[in-house]
């Protein structure tokens, strides 16, 4: 799939065989049109059930730069340039019409930078496939980005493609010309990789080709590019040891050395974020790339400054068995009278944070970019729970507000250990400025009522956990409805 749309201009097809854009000042520059191709290899085909689309493509880009007026107070996505002058730092966010990336590409372009949001859209499509929805009534990513520039005056760009597919990423990278990547654009769920051998092909060649797309893109058209890549706490998996931030120095055999923390995942989507870190560490090495990898914990929240000013702006919130993560699910669940599924034992402890932290997170690593060379990693969470733990947090926040919670223990479907030693540092972004939101009562009860807001749409059949990490086969599957 490779088309660029964009809300903010119109295109010209000129008979010269060349595609024209015309950003709104009218300055019109030719695309080359090598879009006009036949679809290649894409997992996404075969899992389509939808539409079959043409073989050849639109192409849409814009050019379209931010007014000066549209400019915050707390402006602080502005960069010098050699001559003095300040113009705005260029930010892509690859997966910008996801849960992580929607909440990072609002706050970016509300605190100064110039955004474009490059995403396929595909997770939009795993939902109509597996019968999911979000708990929240999502709009289309046009009418939130119209919305946006409505409430704010700012500006969104749109490209619409698959970063597995060079030629489109490489057009948007010349339209855009970013400065910083922010890469979200991967399929992010370690069940929907465990569903079948279609889903475990699709999730890795997605995962690791599409970065590998955006490596080459750095080094071929943007050099001094710096990539932001979320990576996840899950590839260190549960050592018995302290998991540090990246690294680890071993003495071994009477010789030190500073070498990668052991990576450990448990899932082929873990595995793949796993193969995306090596690929990035070995172009900073050889290419000189410049790259801050975020492993980052599980993210819980709906509301952030900016999805808040607006419903047409409400970021998506997923409960199922398949995309929804442990405190959203179980908010959820209090929510409608289910009880909390707890798998196995429940001491399964890992790192977390509120969807504030991580759009601060982001910010605060593009604002302080890694040099070129240097593959930089970050431990991304702001406090550590075991699932019981959250379980009990939401049982004293439901009873609190007259809902009846209770826990219960469900087989689980996953292969981990469900007790264990769990201590993972996570000092570097607090050394850089991140003020993180804990989670407390008033965040607990505010995720609690807005769950409440919307029990109504909440389809109770796809709660529980659908996808066996053991009996996966080869065989194409349906998640159960
Ligand atoms: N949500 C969490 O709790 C969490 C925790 C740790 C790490 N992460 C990481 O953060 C990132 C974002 O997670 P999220 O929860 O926002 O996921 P999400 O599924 O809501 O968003 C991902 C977005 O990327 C897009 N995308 C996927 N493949 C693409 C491709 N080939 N080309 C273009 N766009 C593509 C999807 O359409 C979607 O909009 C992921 O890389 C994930 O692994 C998320």
């Amino acid at each position: 799939m490779a088309h660029l749309l964009s809300t903010t201009c119109s295109l010209d097809v000129s008979s010269s065989n060349k595609l024209h854009f015309k950003s709104i000042n009218q300055c019109s520059t030719p695309i080359p049109t090598s879009f006009n191709m036949g679809i290649s290899f894409s997992p996404l085909k075969k899992l389509s059930l939808q539409s079959k689309r043409s073989a050849k493509y639109v192409v849409r880009a814009s050019a379209v730069s931010m007014s000066q007026e549209a400019r915050t107070q707390n402006d602080s996505g502005s960069q010098q340039t050699t001559d003095g002058a300040s113009t705005r730092k260029k930010v892509m966010v690859i997966g910008g019409d996801g849960y992580c990336g929607w909440a990072t590409a609002l706050h970016l372009s509300n605190k100064g930078y110039e955004v474009a949001i490059v995403d396929n859209l595909i997770r939009r499509l795993f939902d109509d496939q597996l019968g999911l929805d979000s708990l929240t009534p999502i709009s289309s990513i046009h009418n939130r980005i119209r919305r946006w520039k409505s409430l704010t005056g700012k500006d969104i760009q749109l490209f619409v493609g698959d970063i597995c597919e060079f030629e489109f990423l490489a057009e948007a990278f010349k339209s855009f010309e970013p400065d910083a990547v922010v890469h979200f654009g991967e399929q992010r769920s370690a069940p929907y990789s465990m569903i079948d051998r279609s889903r475990a092909i699709y999730t890795q060649h997605n995962n690791v080709i599409g970065t590998l797309n955006v490596l080459f893109a750095i080094k071929e058209f943007r050099e001094e590019c710096h990539l932001v890549k979320l990576g996840t706490m899950g590839e260190y998996g549960t050592p018995n040891i302290d998991i540090e931030e990246g690294y680890i120095t071993i003495t071994h055999n009477g010789r030190t050395d500073t070498l990668p923390y052991p990576k450990q995942a448990s899932s082929f989507y873990h595995l793949s974020k796993v193969h995306d870190s090596h690929n990035i560490a070995f172009t900073c090495k050889a290419w000189g790339i410049r790259a801050t990898d975020l492993n980052q914990g599980v993210v819980y929240g709906v509301r952030t400054d900016e999805t808040a000013m607006h419903e047409e702006l409400v970021n998506r919130l997923d409960y199922d068995g398949v995309f929804g993560t442990a405190l959203n699910r179980f908010c959820v669940q209090a929510a409608v009278g289910h009880p909390l599924t707890v798998y196995g034992k429940g001491g399964q402890t890992r790192g977390y944070l509120d969807i504030r932290d991580t759009v601060q997170c982001v910010e605060i690593a593009i604002a302080n970019p890694a040099k070129p060379g240097e593959f930089r990693v970050f431990n991304q969470f702001t406090e550590q729970f075991s699932v019981n733990e959250l379980a009990a947090l939401v049982t004293k926040a439901g009873e609190k507000l007259g809902l009846e919670v209770k826990a219960i223990s469900v087989p689980n479907p996953r292969v981990e250990a469900e007790e264990h030693y769990y201590n993972a540092k996570h000092t570097k972004l607090i050394e850089l400025g991140l003020q993180p939101h804990l989670l407390s009562d008033s965040l607990l009860d505010s995720l609690l009522n807005f769950a409440v807001q919307y029990k109504d749409r909440v389809d109770t059949k796809q709660i529980m956990p659908s996808v066996s990490w053991k009996k996966i086969g080869a065989k194409p599957k349906t998640v159960a409805a």
